[in-house]
């Protein structure tokens, strides 16, 4: 069944206060809860009954104010209670199996430890309530359990009682003084181990912070509580945020459908993004834990102070947290390679949901399940809307608005409307049509015309923008799209803008409203040439037709770091294509020379190395696809191999020469330098012995041999195992799987580089693999390690042409939708994605999907599949 936005309704009932008893057992958990009811006031309707949400839910008693109730009935989703009073306390008794919930929703075990994910509606799998972000309630909770197995027992907000029961178990109360929706309520139980650290607010409040993990990994725990203290005091600094409780704590479980969840005062991490030490985690990791630290942190104001009033509204606090957190690491890190990052993923990624089968808008209309929609446009392209607000308004006036958001709804649960309607405030500006960003599905593309007229010495920029029609929306209107630009000049220098006889320096914001639209630049003695999207300041697709020369001047010379990474991104786009082209026409390939001079150009200047590294990635293989209403899939894979070893071959003493330049030879640190050294010698690397020479061979082996970190470790071992002949990397993943087999996060590792192999041997090893040891399909993480892993990152494989790896994905969907019905809808999205395939691939897809189709299905997969079945 379909929610429709249009239909909501407030609740007829409030809930001020919950006292929750949970009595902890594997198959048996007993769960009492006390509501403290009364009428909603905007319900005014006479008598309404009250509907409260359960799933897989066994009821025992039911009481209203003390006395036995029986007029209610059980529904589908729930329970349905009439004739109650307009105040009532609703006691519920019920029982539930957190050891038979392979859902990971509700209350459930990981690793013999109790854990809880609410999000989105996961509460109504551990009692009957109101799971519906506009309830917001005061929780007291008391967990009960066996004092041996569960000594240690958390919840949110502050600890208030404990003592010893009899039978050998004990109990905790915990108290949250701030109300909340039940979608922040956590859980835990069981035999974990603290770091502790302590953090001092700008008003001086001491708040102790605690990482709970499982013994063995207390040495893993430090890099997360100081990205928290990081992420605490920049929330300060830069929002004037401050923490609210006098403890913060942060649970690491290995089962976990998404990366974490910021439950008020106690966040649970999927341990994949929280623990991480040098040995065993790489540099890419280490980010990942600080930015999903800062993530969840923020959270605690964009998200839990003010928070969402119904799942439809999910961006306004994931798309202004993900900002946040971007903003954040741009603070801590190289803001142009950070920008870099996150626009390659919404590029391939989010740009590829957005031209397909689930397509929707920031704010959708309806769902079926809203699990599905915690989606990369929902996040990504949601944190770009903001962004561009912040850009239009400028960031103290962004900031303004954000105060006053923050402040006129605390406590409150709110629209998208009501965080814009604060930005349109504080800045005077209408903002009625940049609204369209949040309504609209799908990518806008923007038509660049150029025109320079001597005589007057002016340079007309037209700009045209059109949206393709997506699934439900045919007709798109125009939206407004900041474009941040510079004019440059013959030596790639910036020139000074006048417009309208307006002196604007040398970058500014245009705002394109309109379908098409010309601003003419003046006084200009020369053709300039534009760096358009600077900083990529709006998610659209740019058609602007540069030659060669132009490119390779942005790329060398644009003032803007992202712009030039975008330039050398184009001529290497160019250049696969030409190759794609050749055969197709049956011509021996030759790599255009302009990309080529590009790199010679590259491998001369190595004054950031960070930059560098990002600078000599070529575009993915998904990116590439992205460039094409027709794929072809094998083309592109070879088109770019080539490319890369020519590359390799042309360059290798330079990058030799690099590679031993930034092989540092010191131990293992931190420091921006050292991760900039690693990621441009690992980048080396991978150009070398993409030569397949025995030398480099070597090298890798020896970088294997001596690596004193994860990051040096990791990419010794994939360049070995990605080599065309399988035995150059038997004996490494031997040693690493003999080393690391103890450690569920490197085994992670271990299976994806085995999986992304481009060779045809890659889909026999995820056969095999799935009957190793350390995989089960019960794990999320493992599940992505190994099957999400090979159809996403090895586009050549899993589109086999004989589809046997659909047919892999699809028995693997089929397997997960009776376990974990969120993660078999996210593991089918590859095979959603057919409209651009050949028509050989396409009916193999289809033919997939439907047998998928044909299982009596979860609603997650359902939606997924019927909506790619139908397109
Ligand atoms: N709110 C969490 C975050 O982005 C995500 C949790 C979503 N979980 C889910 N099962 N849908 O930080
Ligand atoms: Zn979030």
């Amino acid at each position: 069944s379909t929610i429709h936005l249009k239909d909501y309704l407030p609740p007829a009932f409030l809930i001020d206060q919950v006292e929750l008893d949970v009595d902890l057992h594997l198959e048996n958990t007993r769960v009492v809860s006390r509501l403290h009811l009364r009428r909603n006031p905007q319900r005014p309707e006479p008598g309404l009954p009250l509907e409260l949400h359960g799933q897989e839910l066994t009821l025992h008693s039911i009481q209203v104010n003390g006395a036995p109730f029986s007029d209610y009935q059980l529904t589908e989703s729930g329970i349905t209670l009439h004739h109650l009073p307009d105040q009532a306390v609703l006691e519920t008794q019920v029982e539930i199996s957190p050891a038979q919930n392979t859902a990971l929703e509700g209350l459930y075990i990981s690793g013999g430890h109790f854990c809880t994910q609410c999000e989105a509606e996961g509460f109504r799998r551990i009692t009957y309530y109101l799971d519906r972000p506009d309830v917001l309630a005061r929780f007291r909770t008391r967990i009960s359990a066996d004092a041996a197995r569960y000594p240690v027992l958390l919840s949110n907000g502050n600890l208030i009682e404990q003592g010893q029961l009899e039978g050998g178990r004990h109990f905790v109360c915990w108290e949250d003084p701030f109300p909340k929706p039940a979608y922040l309520f956590a859980l835990v139980g069981g035999q974990l181990h603290a770091v502790k650290d302590q953090f001092t607010t700008l008003s001086g409040r001491k708040v102790a912070l605690e990482l709970w993990v499982e013994e063995e990994n207390l040495h893993k725990g430090q890099h997360a509580l100081t990205s928290l203290k990081k992420a605490m005091q920049w929330d300060e600094t830069v929002y004037g945020r401050e923490y609210d409780l006098d403890i913060y704590m942060i649970v690491a479980v290995n089962d976990f459908n998404m990366g974490a969840m910021e439950n008020k005062g106690l966040n649970i991490f999927n341990s994949a993004c929280v623990l991480a030490d040098p040995k065993s985690a790489t540099d890419r990791a280490f980010h990942r834990v600080e930015s999903v630290v800062a993530h969840e942190y923020f959270h605690n104001w964009s998200g839990n102070r003010v928070t969402c009033r119904d799942w439809f509204q999910l961006s306004l606090k994931e798309g202004f947290t993900v900002f946040r957190d971007q903003q954040f690491s741009a603070d801590q890190h190289s803001a142009a390679v950070e920008r870099i990052q996150n626009v390659a993923l919404l590029r391939t990624a989010q740009f590829a949901e957005d031209a397909g089968p689930t397509a929707h808008p920031v704010r959708p209309e309806s769902y079926i399940e809203i699990n599905n929609f915690y989606t990369l446009t929902i996040y990504e392209k949601g944190a770009e809307i903001v962004r561009m607000l912040a850009e239009l308004l400028g960031w103290p006036t962004f900031r303004r608005g954000s105060d006053l958001y923050f402040e006129r709804f605390d406590g409150q649960a709110v629209t998208i409307e009501d965080f814009v309607a604060c930005m349109a405030e504080v800045s005077g500006q209408d903002l009625s049509q940049f609204m369209r960003w949040y309504h609209q599905a799908g990518t806008p593309q923007l038509r660049v015309e150029r025109h320079y007229d001597p005589a007057a010495r002016t340079f007309t920029l037209t700009l045209h923008q059109q949206t393709p029609p997506t699934p439900g929306q045919s007709d798109k209107q125009p939206l407004l799209i900041p474009v941040k630009l510079g004019l440059l000049d013959a030596q790639g220098q910036d020139l000074p803008l006048i417009l309208k006889g307006e002196a604007l320096g040398d970058e500014t914001v245009i705002h394109l409203r309109e379908a098409s639209q010309s601003w003419v630049f003046e006084q200009l003695d020369a053709a300039p040439l534009p760096s358009l999207l600077r900083g990529f300041s709006a998610p659209v697709k740019l058609d602007y037709p540069r030659t060669d020369a132009e490119l390779a001047l942005q790329l060398t010379q644009d003032s803007d770091g992202f712009n030039r990474w975008e330039a050398g991104q184009k001529l290497a786009l160019n250049a696969i294509d030409a190759l794609i082209q050749q055969q197709q026409q049956g011509q021996d390939l030759q790599l255009h020379p302009s990309l080529v001079s590009a790199f010679a150009a590259l491998l001369q200047d190595h004054q950031d190395p960070m930059m560098l590294a990002e600078l000599l990635q070529l575009p993915s293989e998904a990116y590439i696809a992205e460039q094409y209403a027709c794929v072809d899939i094998d083309a592109i894979h070879i088109a770019r191999d080539y490319a890369r070893k020519m590359l390799a071959t042309r360059f290798y003493d330079a990058f030799l020469a690099l590679y031993q330049r930034f092989d540092l030879q010191a131990p293992w640190s931190a420091e921006p330098e050292q991760l900039a050294a690693r990621q441009l010698k690992n980048t080396c690397l991978a150009y070398l012995v993409a030569t397949e020479s025995e030398a480099a061979f070597t090298l890798a082996q020896q970088q294997f041999e001596q690596a004193d970190n994860m990051t040096d470790q990791l990419a010794a071992l994939t360049a070995l195992a990605h080599a065309e002949d399988p035995a150059q990397g038997q004996a490494a993943l031997r040693a690493f799987e003999q080393r690391w087999q103890q450690d569920a996060l490197v085994m992670d590792s271990w299976f994806s580089v085995q999986v992304t192999r481009p060779y045809a041997d890659a889909l026999d090893r995820l056969h095999q693999l799935k009957t190793h040891p350390a995989f089960s399909m019960k794990n999320p993480n493992k599940v992505r390690a190994l099957l999400g892993a090979f159809c996403q990152q090895n586009p050549s494989r899993f589109h086999r042409r004989d589809g046997a790896g659909y047919a892999a994905l699809a028995d693997a969907v089929i397997e997960l939708n009776q376990l974990n019905p969120q993660i078999a809808a996210r593991l089918v999205l590859p095979l959603t994605r057919h409209q651009r395939m050949d028509d050989h691939r396409k009916a193999q897809m289809k033919a997939e999907l439907q047998r998928i189709q044909d299982q009596p299905l979860s609603p997650d997969v359902y939606e997924v599949v019927s909506k790619a079945l139908a397109s």
